[in-house]
């Protein structure tokens, strides 16, 4: 598919109505258009099925860093709908405890904000802000990345992790 894909030169957009058509639609199911006629002969000749693919899930990713003490830096793709916590999780990002699994109860799942995605992510609600007493080293940013969730409006956003949790 994807060689099927190179081969006939289309753009990203092309290839996510493309997934889409695999799906069983034939139009693009955000803006409606019908695939390009390269597409359509490649669909035709060489592609099946496959209900495992979604266009969605390239569509709906957001790109997150997670800076380590030591500079190391891990840069993500997370589904939008979660928590940055829950892109660490699911990305083994080091340093993110979050003990409490999300519920603003522990402060082990505390971050940096960068300085330059913090009026996207807002301020932290009271309920944090008590929480965040309990964190260590709290600075200009710091946030429980469990109550930060994820939307395309931060994408790019770069968060470090403390040199600990507590
Ligand atoms: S995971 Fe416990 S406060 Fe965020």
């Amino acid at each position: 598919m994807f060689a099927a894909a190179e081969a006939v030169r289309i753009r990203p957009h092309d290839l996510l109505k493309c997934l889409n058509s695999l799906l069983g639609q034939t139009n693009c199911a955000r803006c409606n258009s019908e695939l390009p006629p390269a597409v359509q002969m490649v669909l035709a000749t060489r592609c099946r099925p496959s209900p495992t693919l979604s266009w969605e899930i390239s569509e709906n990713m957001t790109k997150i860093t997670f800076i380590q003490p030591d500079g190391a830096a891990q840069t993500v793709d997370a589904e939008n709908g979660l928590t940055v916590m829950e892109a660490a999780k699911l990305n083994d990002i080091a340093g993110i405890e979050a003990e409490c699994g999300g519920a603003c109860a522990c402060a082990t799942c505390h971050v940096y904000v960068d300085e330059a995605f913090r009026a996207a992510t807002g301020k932290p609600a009271a309920m944090e802000e008590d929480m965040l007493d309990f964190a260590f080293d709290v600075r200009d940013g710091s946030r429980l990345c469990c109550q930060i969730k994820i939307t395309s409006a931060i994408d790019g956003l770069v968060v470090r992790v403390p040199a600990k949790q507590f």
